[in-house]
């Protein structure tokens, strides 16, 4: 390990206890490192992909598998930006347990940012067809007078470690120490989880747009949206904050 990322480890360091008092969990943040890539697409398909209210309401499609949802994520993940990603590790189980997965996009990707290229099933086309919707009458570039921008991709913690505020140190920590870092102007994320709504609105971003899942075209024309499986989530959320301002 480098000085600097044990520095990263320490500065980082977190002991977190959950409401009822029975585990007392140490967890560590650290960098995005290759060699836990294995562990976050294990977490991100049990977790990210089996809870996130929008992959859940459209999990019948065709592409919805494990195999073919990974063909796609791993790409997307080796080629975001590892810089402004960080990972919670429950350090006394040497376990992942949280993960947040960013990019940096500049103005040139203003037309393709939200929409992988290699993601091409009808499940992919849903999801990636609704986060187009969202922040289509949106040009976050010009909003923000910004030409680097840290787009929030994916954010997941194991359901074990819900609640203690985990995801809340990956999402204040990548948003703005670590966006700045890369020289980043502003953070945006097309939120579509109530409780990472919560999270960056008490981080101070501002709602772009809003989008009610039933009002999606996207989604109310296909066969394979099911609105009970939203559950108590009724819309998306495009956020986004400046990081020049004060
Ligand atoms: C969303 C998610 C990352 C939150 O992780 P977490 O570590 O439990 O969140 P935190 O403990 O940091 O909670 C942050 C805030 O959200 C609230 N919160 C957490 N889970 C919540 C839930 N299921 N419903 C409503 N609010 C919730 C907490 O009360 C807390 O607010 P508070 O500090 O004012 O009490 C986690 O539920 C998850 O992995 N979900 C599946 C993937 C997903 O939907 N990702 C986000 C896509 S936009």
């Amino acid at each position: 390990m480098s000085v600097q990322s044990a520095m990263f480890q320490r500065l980082f360091q977190r002991r977190h206890r959950t409401v009822s008092g029975m585990h007392d969990y140490n967890i560590e943040y650290v960098p995005y490192s290759r060699d836990r890539l294995d562990e976050i697409i294990e977490l991100m398909l049990d977790t990210f992909f089996t809870r996130e209210p929008l992959a859940m309401s459209v999990s019948s499609a065709p592409g919805s598998s494990r195999e073919d949802v990974l063909n796609w994520l791993r790409p997307c993940i080796s080629g975001w930006t590892h810089e402004v990603m960080l990972l919670a590790v429950d350090a006394d189980r040497d376990k992942l347990v949280g993960a947040t997965l960013n990019n940096v996009i500049t103005a040139e990707d203003r037309d393709t940012w939200s929409w992988p290229r290699h993601a091409n099933t009808e499940y992919a086309r849903l999801v990636f067809g609704f986060t187009e919707e969202l922040g289509h009458d949106v040009d976050v570039f010009s909003h923000f007078g910004a030409t680097r921008v840290l787009h929030r991709c994916m954010t997941a913690v194991h359901p074990d470690y819900h609640h203690q505020g985990i995801a809340k140190v990956l999402v204040d920590t990548s948003s703005f120490e670590l966006a700045r870092k890369e020289g980043c102007e502003a953070v945006v994320a097309g939120v579509t989880h109530r409780a990472a709504q919560k999270i960056l609105i008490t981080q101070g971003f501002e709602v772009l747009q809003e989008l009610p899942y039933l009002d999606s075209k996207t989604l109310t024309n296909s066969p394979y949206f099911d609105e009970t499986r939203l559950g108590h989530h009724r819309s998306a959320k495009l956020m986004g904050i400046s990081l020049t301002d004060s």
